[in-house]
């Protein structure tokens, strides 16, 4: 086995440039510290890039608003999973966060007084959930994450980020200690290898919702560095929550934004039926979004979908004004035209909830600073090691999260890794020393997938995984559906060691490219799986169709679930939620039931 390796030395690098790793990337720049970001595909090509509806914050430029009722919805559309000091973090954060990202030059779509706009979003409320729906969610058009991407890799290249384009970063580097002291990278334009040392390294490689069949997600939503952690021994905290967006396009699964509804869009069933005022009386299509998701799959199982299966449902926009739609719903009518080739302002879409978002992750605490949780301290932090964005679990979203708080999500916390990496380094101390062998067992894995002889194709085990993840773990689970899914993934991970990979050149070889994602993939499905078929509650995007009702007493806890990387083998225990607030200008929220 012979691989070049180049060496580097960087203060922090982060790993991933969507919206939390370019945010975290241009902080650590601004505050003068050695960074470098790795990233897999180019930084305006990142999955944040997708974002369509907008980022939540408690402006109050289009009405009265207050940071502690989107407080109170956040914990309120977490089911109350969420962590209540770090949730008070975010929705204060919220709004100088996105002060600052309109002094960068973000180009928010704007109210007549020349303010930033503002839309209704689902779960957004005034008056602690007793007023009406809260104008909260700033939006550029429908291109909002477009719009937040590109402005800060401006600001990064301003300020002199050094960026490593088109690396695949393949696994975390640990020291004997049990901390992290940097990061392998291969060089998918020229097959070399990259050994990255440094004081931190910051994991903000999103989502991994490519388990799924249907998502909204990139193909490149793979979850490498959820994964990465995995492989270091790190637990992901959650895994079981995983959203699913009303308003995919039937077939295609692409996106149709929430801002549909937030400008006034609604859904009908086969009756022609606005069957939202049935589940939700009080805010109807803007409840959130596990209740609407599984609201129109109970119309589809109990016959009223639409179309020649009646398996999807119908999302009008045509009653709105022609000028709303071109000026702040371009883009859902135009992925419309091309995807499901209809004309917004004469037909409705074909819409069906598909995966879009994993509450779960990598768990941190509000610094960003990586936990291993002990039965002893829940919060032990694993050094030198951090995660923001969609890849960690801060927890600020819970059991389900609310709709534009993820831009917000990725948006304060790729800030708060960047504020805590300029308290806790010192640029004149020396790095920790990187071990002789560091990276080793990196390059072995990868060669021996490369050189994998066996009889199954990734495309052919990916797509296995993702019709079983599909159909035992989606919107409603029973105890049967997933003990059956879990053998069947078993499955699969057993037949990893079957696998063939067909090229074996290191230099764009997307057949490793993808079997490394495979890698990676499947064994957030079998935490998934697994803690699905634990948690013997219904709470948020968990809904158990055989334990209807959330159980406080006994589930108002946090998943924390290790894998066994070499058989697949997952254990299970728990971390407590935060009851409490960070400051005393508001009480904790006690759960109550949760109706919309
Ligand atoms: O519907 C949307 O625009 C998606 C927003 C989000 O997931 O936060």
């Amino acid at each position: 086995m012979e691989y070049k390796v180049v060496d580097h030395k960087y203060d922090v690098v982060v790993v991933g440039a969507g919206g939390a790793g370019l945010r975290a990337t241009v902080g650590l720049a601004q505050r003068g510290l050695k960074t470098a970001c790795i990233t897999k595909v180019f930084p305006t090509r990142s999955h944040t890039v997708a974002a369509q509806g907008g980022i939540s914050a408690a402006l109050g430029n289009m009405g009265k608003d207050d940071w502690r009722w989107h407080m109170y919805d956040t914990i309120k559309g977490s089911d109350w999973l969420g962590d209540q000091d770090a949730i008070e973090y975010m929705v204060r954060e919220a709004i100088p966060s996105i002060i600052e990202l309109e002094h960068m030059g973000v180009p928010f779509s704007r109210t007549e007084k020349g303010k930033i706009y503002q839309r209704p979003f689902g779960g957004m409320t005034t008056e602690f959930g007793e007023g009406d729906p809260a104008q909260r969610t700033c939006a550029a058009a429908d291109r909002t994450g477009h719009a937040i991407l590109h402005t800060l890799y401006q600001q990064c290249l301003k300020n002199n980020a050094e960026f490593f384009i088109e690396y695949f970063a393949n696994d975390l580097i640990m020291d004997n200690d049990g901390d992290c002291v940097g990061v392998m990278a291969w060089n998918l334009d020229d097959g070399v290898m990259h050994r990255f040392h440094a004081k931190q390294v910051i994991l903000c490689t999103g989502g991994y919702g490519k388990v799924f069949f249907s998502a909204t997600s990139a193909h490149t939503c793979t979850g490498d560095g959820s994964a990465m952690a995995q492989r270091a021994g790190i637990p992901l905290q959650d895994p079981e929550f995983v959203q699913f967006h009303p308003t995919g396009i039937y077939g295609a699964g692409c996106l149709i934004t929430e801002g549909v509804r937030g400008e006034g869009g609604y859904l009908t069933n086969s009756q022609g039926e606005r069957f939202m005022e049935r589940y939700a009386p009080h805010v109807k299509d803007l409840a959130s979004r596990d209740v609407v998701s599984r609201s129109m799959t109970m119309e589809i199982i109990e016959g009223r979908g639409v179309g020649k299966k009646q398996d999807h449902i119908n999302l009008h926009l045509e009653h709105l004004p022609k000028d709303v739609i071109n000026e702040r719903l371009p883009g859902i009518a135009e992925t419309a035209s091309i995807f499901a080739g209809v004309d917004v302002t004469k037909q409705p879409i074909p819409v069906i909830p598909t995966c879009h978002y994993n509450m779960g992750g990598i768990p941190t605490n509000m610094f960003g600073e990586v936990l291993k949780p002990t039965k002893s301290n829940p919060n032990a932090v694993v050094k030198g090691l951090m995660a923001a964005g969609e890849s960690a679990c801060v927890s600020v979203h819970g059991a389900n999260r609310l709709g534009s708080n993820s831009l917000l999500d990725l948006i304060v916390f790729g800030r708060a890794v960047a504020i805590r990496c300029s308290e806790v380094i010192d640029k004149n101390e020396p790095h920790k020393p990187m071990p002789k062998n560091g990276g080793e067992d990196s390059l072995e894995r990868l060669d021996s997938l490369r050189n994998a002889k066996g009889d199954i194709g990734t495309a052919e085990l990916r797509s296995e995984m993702q019709d079983v993840m599909q159909k035992y773990c989606a919107v409603f689970r029973t105890e049967e559906m997933l003990e059956e899914g879990m053998s069947k993934l078993k499955n699969i991970w057993d037949n990893k060691s079957d696998i063939r990979v067909n090229d074996r050149s290191l230099i764009w070889n997307s057949d490793l490219v993808e079997t490394l994602e495979f890698e990676n993939l499947i064994s957030q499905a079998m935490v998934t799986m697994a803690s699905a078929k634990n948690r013997k509650e219904s709470r948020g995007a968990q809904a158990r169709d055989d334990y209807p009702e959330r159980d406080d007493k006994k589930w108002m806890k946090h998943t924390i679930a290790y894998i066994d990387n070499k058989t697949g083998k997952v254990d299970i225990s728990y971390r407590p939620v935060h009851t409490w607030t960070l400051t005393d200008e508001i009480d904790y929220i006690p759960p109550k039931k949760r109706v919309y």
